[in-house]
């Protein structure tokens, strides 16, 4: 088993990063919601060393959340951040008060000691930025501790117990705002916890190749590919694993970005050579299609036309034994939520998730432990090109929510033609890598033009770019003018049944990255 380390999730929104940080020095880790962690689940997972996140809620009231006590007994490291800081100190018997000076954002520390965190990081005596956020502060470290970094608001920015091994900092490394933080992580990781970094892609890769073929022994699996990354991904590791009892069904839902199918096909069938079965259902989807127009209501029908024909063409080609999904980390993640309560539906999502039970189906899912960027990565390692694992996130139910109300072929095949103008534009600007997401929408909205002294009357199409980490937040991408008035022109120009193009400029929230 690789070296791991353990991250206890007390809610903080930016968790997920200390466990890309830790990843990033070459170590493995998971984050555990604190409501499912135990002595006996932090034994059983046996970490090299424990990370405690930050937290929206505040140890100085009672009911709050604390990791268990046995935690500190178990002879492991431990860093607490932010409000796993304040509940390491309260635990451990130091004082916690609610400051009346906050700090949020941008803020410097007074390096006062040297500490194993700071080793070749910061010198004592410098002062570093660093990016804080928080109500409360230690007023008090438990015996043991020594103060080793001071902000004006907090006397104990950062503390340290170096026979137990403890730390605590005040202020958020895992983000980008604080420039060493990445620096100080790894020194958690290596210095501290002994870890030698040797979690790699190409060694990930031949770890889970092994535990797919123990998985799967001799069975079947049948693997749904959309085209993207995540399916594709998975597909080539589980071909890599079992060659080809695996058989890949790739649903043409007709709703697809111009020529996509066919890269999917060539790329699978004639590159690869990998079992493919192409099943072209794009009369089928658009006829289930036909004049509706509710957002959710298109969606529900396309996910389960999807299940209906995946699950014919499986049967077709001989059924199977286990499912092969591109299950990624962030969809496994399961946050603590302290304000309670279900939230809103905003989208149902399309996926398979129905489709185990129906085909009483186990369930094979080798990126479960990846971030999308490590995705790619691995992508990488199989030898998938570049072009195609640097490729854009594109949603199960297609072109159908980029076009508001009910969907024709007509306004697929203008859709498509636009979308692919602003895209070859953006890719021959050099912009592509630097957009999270960009793409055209087709308005049902039609608008007078002028073209060649006659009058036009035809559809508005939208553009929509944004930049994000994850897809939960965006914002608009700043394009310069000339940019957009180009590709307005050549929209306007090349595709018939559009007369007036418009960029989109909200962020997420309040709008979202899809129209519907
Ligand atoms: P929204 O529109 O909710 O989208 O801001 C956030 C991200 O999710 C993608 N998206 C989907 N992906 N199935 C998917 O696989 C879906 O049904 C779906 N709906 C939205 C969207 O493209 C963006 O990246």
């Amino acid at each position: 088993m690789s070296e791991r380390i353990l991250i206890i999730d007390f809610g903080s929104q930016v968790t997920q990063l200390i466990a890309r940080r830790v990843r990033e020095s070459g170590v493995y880790s998971e984050i555990h919601p604190i409501n499912k962690v135990s002595e006996r689940s932090i034994r059983n997972f046996a970490p090299k060393a424990v990370i405690l996140s930050g937290g929206p809620a505040s140890v100085t009231d009672s009911g709050t959340p604390r990791a268990p006590d046995a935690l500190f007994a178990l002879g492991i490291p431990v860093l607490g951040i932010c409000y796993g800081q304040q509940a390491m100190v309260e635990q451990l018997g130091g004082k916690v008060e609610s400051s009346e000076r906050r700090e949020f954002g941008r803020a410097h520390v007074e390096v006062t000691d040297d500490c194993e965190l700071f080793h070749g990081v910061w010198d004592k005596g410098g002062r570093q930025p660093v990016w804080m956020s928080h109500g409360d502060r230690v007023s008090e470290p438990p015996a043991g501790f020594r103060s080793v970094a001071a902000s004006e608001g907090s006397p104990y920015a950062a503390i340290a117990n170096d026979e137990k091994h403890f730390y605590g900092l005040q202020f958020h490394p895992e983000v980008v705002h604080t420039p060493h933080g990445g620096n100080l992580l790894r020194n958690f990781t290596h210095r501290v916890a002994g870890c030698k970094g040797d979690w790699t892609m190409a060694r990930f890769k031949d770890v889970e190749i092994a535990k797919i073929r123990e998985q799967v022994g001799d069975g079947r699996v049948i693997c749904g590919l959309s085209g993207g990354v995540d399916s594709s991904v998975a597909a080539m590791l589980l071909f890599e694993a079992i060659g080809d009892r695996l058989i890949c069904v790739f649903v043409d839902t007709g709703l697809l970005r111009l020529g996509e199918a066919e890269q999917v096909v060539e790329m699978f069938r004639g590159h690869y050579n990998i079992p493919l079965v192409h099943r072209d259902a794009a009369a089928l989807f658009l006829r289930h299609l036909e004049g509706v127009g509710a957002p959710e209501k298109k969606r529900k029908i396309i996910g389960a036309t999807f299940i209906d024909v995946f699950e014919e063409e499986a049967e077709k080609a001989g059924g199977a034994d286990f499912l092969a999904q591109g299950t990624l980390y962030p969809d496994v993640i399961e946050s603590v939520s302290f304000a309670g309560g279900p939230s809103a539906t905003i989208k149902s999502h399309h996926n398979v998730g129905g489709l185990p039970e129906r085909m009483s189906l186990r369930l094979v899912e080798p990126l479960r432990e990846l971030f999308k960027d490590e995705v790619r990565e691995l992508g990488r390692q199989l030898g998938l090109p570049e072009t195609f694992v640097g490729r854009h996130p594109f949603p199960g139910p297609g072109l159908a929510i980029r076009i508001p109300g009910a969907i024709t072929a007509e306004k697929l095949d203008v859709l498509r033609k636009a979308d692919a103008i602003y895209l070859e534009e953006i890719r021959s600007a050099g912009l592509y890598d630097a957009i999270w997401q960009a793409f055209a929408l087709l308005l049902p909205v039609r608008t007078v033009g002028v073209m060649g002294d006659a009058r036009t009357y035809d559809y508005v199409c939208a553009l929509r770019a944004v930049t994000s980490t994850d897809g939960m937040t965006a914002d608009c991408y700043h394009f310069d003018n000339d940019f957009l008035a180009r590709v307005a022109g050549r929209i306007v120009g090349e595709v018939k049944g559009i007369n007036r193009v418009v960029y989109d400029v909200t962020s997420k929230p309040p709008a979202t990255i899809e129209w519907e």
